[in-house]
């Protein structure tokens, strides 16, 4: 397989080709879940949740982020990599944000991803204008999910939609080239998708974004516990990992995943 590239993504994006992405923490995975066809694999914070045993993404470290980031990009071999940028590490200052970007991308990272809108164009701006290509995350935000009140759906309300749509606009225009809208409403989800020029990868935010993305232990059934609404057990039916894998992959490009009344908003 030819190795994934910016380009290729914004191409299909364009062309209404969907775009399978998972989160990834190890070389192991990276290897299995790239020869399965994974097109793009997030170093996801997530890894404080599923690794790591937290109750958040808040105590994840940037040290954290790049042993992982490292691991991962070891283990690759064309699929896209995008390194999360972790709580306090970019909030600060633009100073802070590009230190803990370089050394995401220093660790392997093709991409990295910050959380909010607003405040966070300038930030985009700063990384982008200096080489660092950059993913934006709107709607439900766990890094601060103490200030939004708990994992809730946003954008539901007319005044919330509006703020999303202002946001991600401008965030697009501080030169992100890509957007995670984590559980949006699955209409709102897909105006923006029409709407931007950069692919917008939903989770819990319908069939209508340029692709998707799960929690890699979400979709294996690994994760204890309650799962959200938008998880589907890709293990169910499969003869291996590998398999599920390569049926999430199939899902997601036939647009058979997600399903907006099981799995959406
Ligand atoms: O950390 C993560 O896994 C993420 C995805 C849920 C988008 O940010
Ligand atoms: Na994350």
């Amino acid at each position: 397989r030819k190795s994934v590239t910016l380009q290729r993504l914004l191409d299909m994006h364009a062309s209404g080709d969907k775009i399978a992405m998972l989160t990834c923490y190890d070389a192991a995975f990276a290897s299995l879940l790239d020869e399965a066809g994974v097109d793009v694999l997030l170093v996801g914070d997530s890894l404080g949740n599923v690794l790591q045993g937290q109750t958040s993404t808040v105590p994840v470290s940037l040290a954290d982020m790049v042993y992982h980031t490292a691991s991962v990009a070891r283990g690759r071999k064309s699929a896209w990599v995008i390194g999360d940028m972790p709580f306090d590490s970019y909030q600060a200052s633009t100073a802070e944000a590009w230190k803990s970007a370089a050394a995401l991308v220093k660790a392997g990272a093709h991409m990295v991803k910050l959380e909010g809108g607003g405040w966070t164009a300038e930030t985009v701006r700063f990384l982008v204008e200096r080489g660092i290509p950059v993913c934006a995350h709107l709607g439900f935000t766990p890094q601060t999910v103490t200030a939004l009140g708990g994992y809730k759906v946003q954008g539901r309300d007319e005044a919330g939609a509006a703020l999303l749509k202002k946001q991600a606009h401008e965030l697009a225009a501080a030169g992100a080239q890509m957007l995670v809208l984590e559980m949006v409403p699955a209409a709102l989800a897909a105006e923006l998708t029409a709407e931007l020029q950069i692919p917008v990868i939903g989770i819990g935010a319908g069939v209508g974004c340029s692709g998707q993305v799960l929690v890699l232990h979400d979709m294996l059934d690994i994760t204890p516990g309650r799962r959200p609404r938008f998880v589907k057990n890709f293990m169910q039916g499969a003869s291996s990992v590998q398999d599920a894998v390569r049926r999430y992959v199939a899902e997601v490009k036939a647009q058979t995943f997600p399903q907006d009344d099981l799995h959406g908003y």
